[in-house]
C-alpha cells in the first residue's frame, strides 16, 4: 500500500447493495470499504455478481438499493462521477485490432481532442514504459501475446491518470507465468501512483499476491474481508472450499 502523504488514490464506499435481474437477486446486500491507495480484492466463484457489483461502479448498472460512496460522496449522478477519474481494465482486454496498440492506448485522448497528436503519442510511449511494453506501439493488438495485451489494456487505463482502477479478472486467459508478471505490475503501479486498486478475480494465487485485503463473495454475499493471512485462516466452510477447490481424481476403473 502507498504512504499516507500520496493523496491519488480516492476511497471507496459500497454499502448496501443489493440487485436483482428478472427476480433473481444477484447482489444481495453487499457492504466493503477500500482505503486511499489500497489494493483491494474481490475474490469468488464464477457467476457470484463480480462484474455485476463493477458494472454498478462505473454506472452501467442502476442498484435496487444500497449505495456508493467515492471519498464521502455519493456518486448518485454522472456530475459526481465526473469529478474523479476511474479507470476500468476489462476482462478480455478489449483492444481494437483495427487500430495500432499505440492508437488503442491514445484513443480517449484522442476521441476527446484533449491533446495534440504529439502529445498524445508522448503520453502512450510513456503509460507503454510503465507497464513494461517498448517499441510495440506500431504493432496490432492480434501481434502481442496474452499478456502484453493486458499490459496495453493497462497502459489505456493509465492515460487519464486514474485515481481509481478496477481491474475485471486481469490474469483470466493468461498462462501462470504471465499472471504473475500481470500481478506484479499491479503492484508496481499501485506503489508508483498511489492509485487505489480494486480487482475482483476468481484467481487465488493472483488474489493472495498482491492483495492488502480481501472479501469473500459467493451468490452475491460477502462472507469475510480481511488481509490474506485473516482470510486463510477463516473457519468457514464455503470459504475453505473456495481457498482449496481441486481436482479430484477418480478411483482408477478395476477390471481393464
Ligand atoms: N444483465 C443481466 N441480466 C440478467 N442476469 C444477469 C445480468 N448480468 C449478470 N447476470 C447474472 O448475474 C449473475 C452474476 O454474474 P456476474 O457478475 O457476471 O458473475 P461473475 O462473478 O462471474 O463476474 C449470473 O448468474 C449472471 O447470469
Ligand atoms: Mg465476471
Amino acid at each position: 500500500m502507498n504512504d499516507a502523504n500520496n493523496k491519488t488514490g480516492v476511497s471507496l464506499v459500497v454499502r448496501g447493495l443489493r440487485k436483482s435481474f428478472d427476480g433473481q437477486e444477484v447482489l444481495k446486500g453487499v457492504d466493503f470499504e477500500v482505503k486511499p491507495g489500497e489494493i483491494f480484492v474481490i475474490m469468488g466463484p464464477s457467476g457470484s455478481g463480480k462484474s455485476v457489483l463493477l458494472k454498478h461502479l462505473i454506472g452501467l448498472e442502476m442498484p435496487d438499493a444500497g449505495e456508493i460512496l467515492i471519498n464521502g460522496e455519493p456518486v448518485t449522478s454522472p456530475e459526481i462521477a465526473a469529478k474523479f477519474r476511474m479507470a476500468l481494465v476489462f476482462q478480455s482486454g478489449a483492444l481494437l485490432n483495427s487500430l495500432t496498440v499505440g492508437e488503442n492506448v491514445g484513443l480517449y485522448l484522442a476521441e476527446h481532442r484533449l491533446k495534440s497528436p504529439d502529445e498524445i503519442q508522448k503520453i502512450v510511449a510513456e503509460k507503454l514504459a510503465d507497464v513494461g511494453l517498448k517499441d510495440v506501439m506500431d504493432k496490432t493488438p492480434d501481434e502481442l501475446s496474452g499478456g502484453m495485451k493486458k499490459r496495453a489494456a493497462i497502459a489505456r487505463a493509465l492515460v487519464i491518470e486514474p485515481q481509481l482502477i478496477l481491474y475485471d479478472e486481469p490474469t483470466s486467459e493468461l498462462d501462470p507465468l504471465s499472471s504473475v508478471v500481470i500481478g506484479e505490475e499491479i503492484l508496481h503501479l499501485n506503489q508508483r501512483t498511489g492509485v487505489t486498486s480494486l480487482l475482483v478475480s476468481h484467481d487465488r494465487d493472483l488474489a493472495f499476491g498482491v492483495a492488502d485485503r480481501i472479501a469473500v463473495i459467493a451468490e452475491g454475499k460477502i462472507l469475510i474481508i480481511g488481509t490474506p493471512d485473516e482470510v486463510k485462516k477463516f473457519n468457514d466452510p464455503l470459504v475453505q472450499k473456495f481457498l482449496h477447490a481441486d481436482f479430484k481424481r477418480e478411483p482408477e476403473p478395476k477390471n481393464l
